[in-house]
């Protein structure tokens, strides 16, 4: 162990106590590969799981075991010989190895569960730590519920296991009940009145019932804890474990307030996160450090700040975590400065400032509609409008009466030419009426070849792209239009379409249209 006073060991038990949250089972497999990931992150222990649990468990422990470059394989045990025979048979492959036992030391747990007396728990310890120490010296003992544990009864049942062998002590809050004042308190009276606790390292692992499993945590370390017990994601029993990321973060980022090191390569924690939430479920989007928006800004205030100078709203960078590029997430808050930049990321930097004024607003009004608004999304709108400016035939309006029953019926305004004019048109399905109204307010002779939708993004409220191609006299054009309201889009498209092939007749519309117009057509 290290020499350095304020080096903090991270003990990662995602692949133990982290698989015992509800849904959250791995495959050997999983386990091989978060554990290379852990080994590479620079976990110091990884705790592979409880042999004797199951053969799945045992079998995951003894592959971990043989693969580890880095870290410390890990196994949990009872105070049962069984359950210590069975670590030692699947750690045993690993250069280094350590044999964690622990036993419940509350009143209730050790009358109500394990119906043992003070005195048979005391003499427990003594018999199970001194046979771990038979395979390994890294031995490892906890007292289950230790936070829920008479303070004298501990300090005792701590300077045993350590007489009786153990390198670490780990103090769990099994049911997350403390609170940062009361462990300070319980940590630093362990430091102060076990005789040989400076035999050992001092581990915490905190449970996060009360939301609190960080700040215990991190409570514990400023107390003199060395040990952090801890998951990805922070997965585990019931509310889960501490969270590894938010402690290593926390540490790093307030090295002022806490001036302590651990060995773990930060870049890769995005990763770990990642490959954590492929075996087991997703994380919450809010989550800190590897959420989806842990460095998303979306109010338009915090997206400038941000552009001026990313210390405004950023206390660490994504990139220390692994994270490529902050992200300005466009949404119904944002401002125009961050717009610009989007556009400018999407390949957009020369777009006049009447098309993105233009843009802009039909962005809000999109961003009112849709819970997220793609980068697709963004596109569409500006390509819309780009081609929009040359445009001759335009939509005003649209109503569509479509549905079971009654003829679908579309009900158009255009603007053809400057000239605005209506029409009303029944078909064989709402599409085909709106195409009739397009017909009817600018007769044209050409043929539908293709009509395709697309949704551009995910979900019931994406933005529809509609592609439709037309052809006359051997020519074609496709059009495209992008909306919420896939009429809409396909009214676009087509008009799109028109519009192109009107320009492709080498500017003879205008005359046509004034011959068509004269014939009364
Ligand atoms: O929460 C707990 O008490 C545990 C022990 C087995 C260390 O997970
Ligand atoms: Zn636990």
């Amino acid at each position: 162990m290290s020499k350095d006073k304020n080096k903090v060991y991270i003990f990662d038990t995602t692949m133990r106590d982290g698989e015992q949250s509800p849904g959250a089972s791995m495959s050997i497999e999983e386990k091989i590969q978060i554990a290379r990931v852990f080994d590479e992150m620079g976990v110091d222990i990884i705790e592979a799981g409880f042999p004797i649990a199951s053969p799945g468990d045992f079998e995951a422990v003894k592959a971990i075991s043989k693969i580890l470059k880095n870290s410390i394989p890990a196994g949990l045990s009872r105070h049962s010989k069984k359950d210590i025979d069975a670590c030692y048979e699947a750690l045993k492959d690993a250069p280094r190895f350590r044999i964690h036992t622990f036993i419940s030391t509350s009143a209730l747990h050790m009358k109500h569960k394990l119906n043992k007396s003070p005195e048979q728990v005391y003499e427990s310890i003594k018999e199970h730590v001194t046979y771990a120490r038979k395979f390994t010296d890294d031995v490892e003992w906890s007292c289950e519920d230790g936070t829920r544990t008479d303070m004298d009864y501990m300090c005792k049942t701590v300077e045993l296991a350590i007489s009786s062998g153990a390198r670490t002590i780990n103090i769990p809050d099994t049911v997350g009940y403390t609170v940062p004042s009361e462990f300070t308190k319980i940590i630093s009276t362990l430091k102060n009145k076990v005789p040989n606790i400076d035999k050992a390292i001092l581990s915490v692992h905190c449970h996060n019932d009360l939301g609190l499993a960080v700040a215990n945590s991190l409570a514990g370390v400023t107390a003199g804890a060395r040990q952090v017990e801890c998951t990805i994601n922070g997965i585990g029993e019931r509310a889960g474990n501490a969270s590894l990321e938010e402690i290593v973060m926390a540490i790093k980022t307030r090295n002022d307030l806490m001036p302590y090191k651990t060995g773990i390569n930060t870049t890769l924690l995005s990763k770990a996160s990642k490959v954590v939430s492929n075996a087991t479920f997703p994380v919450q989007f809010n989550k800190a450090i590897v959420g989806k928006n842990a460095f998303a800004h979306e109010a338009g205030i915090h997206q400038d700040g941000m552009l001026k100078n990313r210390n405004t709203y950023e206390i660490m960078t994504p990139e220390s975590v692994g994270v490529k590029k902050t992200s300005l997430v466009m949404g119904k808050h944002s401002g125009r400065h961050a717009f610009k930049e989007k556009l400018n990321d999407l390949g957009y930097a020369n777009v006049t400032d009447d098309v993105i004024q233009t843009v802009f607003g039909k962005f809000k009004i999109l961003a009112d509609k849709k819970k997220h608004v793609y980068d697709d999304d963004i596109a569409a709108l500006v390509d819309d409008s780009l081609i929009k400016d040359k445009n001759v035939i335009n939509l005003k309006s649209l109503k569509v009466f479509a549905g079971t029953g009654e003829p679908q019926r579309a009900d158009m305004t255009l603007e053809v030419y400057g000239e605005i004019k209506k029409a009303s048109e029944n078909g064989d399905g709402p599409v085909d009426a709106i195409f009739k109204c397009i017909k009817k307010l600018y007769p044209h002779d050409v043929k539908l070849q293709l009509y395709q939708v697309h949704a551009v993004t995910e979900g019931t409220d994406a933005q529809a792209t509609v592609s439709v191609r037309i052809e006359e006299k051997g020519k074609t054009t496709v059009g495209q239009a992008a909306d919420t309201d896939t009429l809409v889009a396909s009214a676009n498209a087509y008009l799109n379409a028109l519009n192109k092939m009107i320009i492709k007749r080498n500017k003879t519309a205008p005359e046509e249209y004034e011959q068509q117009k004269m014939k009364g057509i």
